[in-house]
């Protein structure tokens, strides 16, 4: 196993934050959707209680993948020539566009509204009773709707990388789950 990418795989410190990430939207988006259809019952509200604090710890996830991928941007496999590779290029940096920008308006808007900011329970800042206007405006405008552009994207990246496997049937799923030496 190697930590680093190479031209053929992804990395060990790649695939655990790529899968890890995945793991935890699934649980941050799949618990919104669940809310939509059940309403606010008892297992919806522990579900949603955790989101503040998953979202938080997604997007300190975030920036470490970030960093890490600009590291190992000239090591990493090289996306297909043409039209599918600009695609697929695109695809990501819009991923990581939206995996970005969603948790910090939360976060900016969870600052600026004069309550409590908890993470897991841990008190980072106490109640100041004043809501700041600019810091919670932009989430409550884009927040939700743009979280639920992030769940299209994820869906359309997950379903290309079922064409790979079972229909071009290329090689490509094996970059990030297959054997890294
Ligand atoms: C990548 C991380 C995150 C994702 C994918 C995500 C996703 C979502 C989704 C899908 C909704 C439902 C929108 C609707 O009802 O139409 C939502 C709502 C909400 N989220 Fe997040 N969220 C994330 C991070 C955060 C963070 C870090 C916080 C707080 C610090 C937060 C606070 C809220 C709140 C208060 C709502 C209800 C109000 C609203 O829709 O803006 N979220 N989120
Ligand atoms: C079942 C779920 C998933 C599967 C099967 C999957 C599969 C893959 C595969 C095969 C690659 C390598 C593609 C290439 O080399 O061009 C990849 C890369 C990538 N995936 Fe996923 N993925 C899944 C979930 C997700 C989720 C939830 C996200 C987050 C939004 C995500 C974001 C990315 C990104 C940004 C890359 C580029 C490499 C990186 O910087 O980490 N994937 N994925």
């Amino acid at each position: 196993m190697t930590t680093r990418d190479s031209a053929d795989h992804y990395g060990t410190v790649t695939r655990l934050l790529h899968w890890a990430m995945a793991v935890l939207l699934l649980w941050q988006i799949g618990g919104m959707v669940l809310k939509q259809i059940l309403g606010r019952v008892p297992l919806m509200a522990f579900w949603v209680g955790t989101h503040a604090s998953i979202g938080l710890l997604l997007l300190v996830l975030l920036l470490i993948r970030a960093s890490w991928a600009f590291r190992q941007r000239r090591a990493r496999p090289p996306y297909q020539r043409g039209l599918i590779g600009a695609l697929a290029k695109a695809g990501h940096v819009a991923l990581y566009t939206l995996m970005l920008v969603v948790p910090a308006l939360a976060v900016l808007r969870a600052f600026g509204n004069g309550k409590p900011v908890q993470f897991f329970g841990m008190r980072l800042r106490e109640a100041t009773g004043e809501e700041i206007a600019w810091m919670v405006a932009p989430a409550n405008m884009l927040h939700g709707t743009l979280a639920w552009g992030l769940a299209a994207l994820i869906l359309g990246h997950v379903a290309m990388a079922l064409v790979h496997r079972f229909w071009w049937r290329d090689g490509m799923m094996a970059r990030m789950i297959g054997r890294t030496v």
